[in-house]
């Protein structure tokens, strides 16, 4: 039986590992070099980084059966709410070189590790900014194929709409993590959802799937739309 398969969604793979696990895998834009605390594994010869979903909300989701994957070779994302560039990184191996990554961070420290993993991926743009003011990187950013939003704030539908408004191309995706506590730790995960659900409508964006990424995150779930 052979240790590497194919995910459904392309330059994804299941790696089986020696203790017969299978894990999600993306390939390694940089070999021998690790972003975080994901194992490194060689198949034929091509070097393998794990996903891992309890690190990446793009990781669960994927685990938890998201039907939409419109990332691939050449794609051009808007990446907003970056952090130290665990799931950015993953997407980096996905994209290629012919691809890029605009990747909004607004903390110092993040960004710090940001830069140090888009130095060594061609793919990687990062943009010390906040993504509430998309015009900070309008000089920059270009008309995208996939907005992706992880900011784990309670403006996270209003920056959305802004950004997708803005650089989203017609026919674009959109994917929204959201983080129940980050809106009200008080009030049931459920009625958030919903509510930000209602909202993103309410701006004229088109959902296509929601997909809720327990037991990964608890209290999240990640909106996948179309505009
Ligand atoms: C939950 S973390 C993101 C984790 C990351 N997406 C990953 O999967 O590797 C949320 C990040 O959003 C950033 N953030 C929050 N509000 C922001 C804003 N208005 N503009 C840019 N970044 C923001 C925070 O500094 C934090 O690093």
């Amino acid at each position: 039986m052979s240790n590497l398969e194919n995910h459904k969604f392309g330059n994804l793979f299941w790696v089986t590992t020696r203790d017969g696990n299978k894990r999600l895998a993306t390939i390694n834009a940089d070999p021998g070099k690790k972003v975080y605390t994901e194992r490194l594994l060689t198949e034929e010869g091509i070097e393998y980084r794990t996903f891992d979903p309890y690190k990446s909300k793009l990781g669960a989701a994927i685990f938890k059966k998201l039907k939409t994957f419109p990332l691939t070779k050449g794609s051009k994302i808007l990446y907003l709410g970056a952090a130290s560039g665990t799931t950015v990184s993953h997407i980096s191996d996905i994209l290629g070189d012919e691809g890029s990554i605009f990747a909004v961070e607004f903390s110092a420290r993040s960004m710090g590790d940001l830069i140090v993993v888009a130095e060594r991926r061609k793919n990687i743009i990062p943009l010390h900014a906040d993504a509430r003011f998309p015009e900070e990187y309008s000089n920059i950013v270009p008309q995208v194929d996939i907005v992706y939003e992880d900011v784990a704030q309670p403006s996270q539908a209003e920056i959305l709409d802004i950004n997708v408004k803005t650089y989203l191309k017609d026919g674009g995706y959109f994917f929204l993590a959201v983080k129940s506590r980050s809106i009200d730790v008080t009030k049931d995960p459920k009625i958030i959802f919903k509510e930000v659900i209602d909202k993103i409508e309410s701006f004229g964006l088109k959902i296509i799937e929601t997909v809720n990424l327990e037991p990964y995150e608890k209290d999240h779930i990640m909106i996948v739309g179309q505009k």
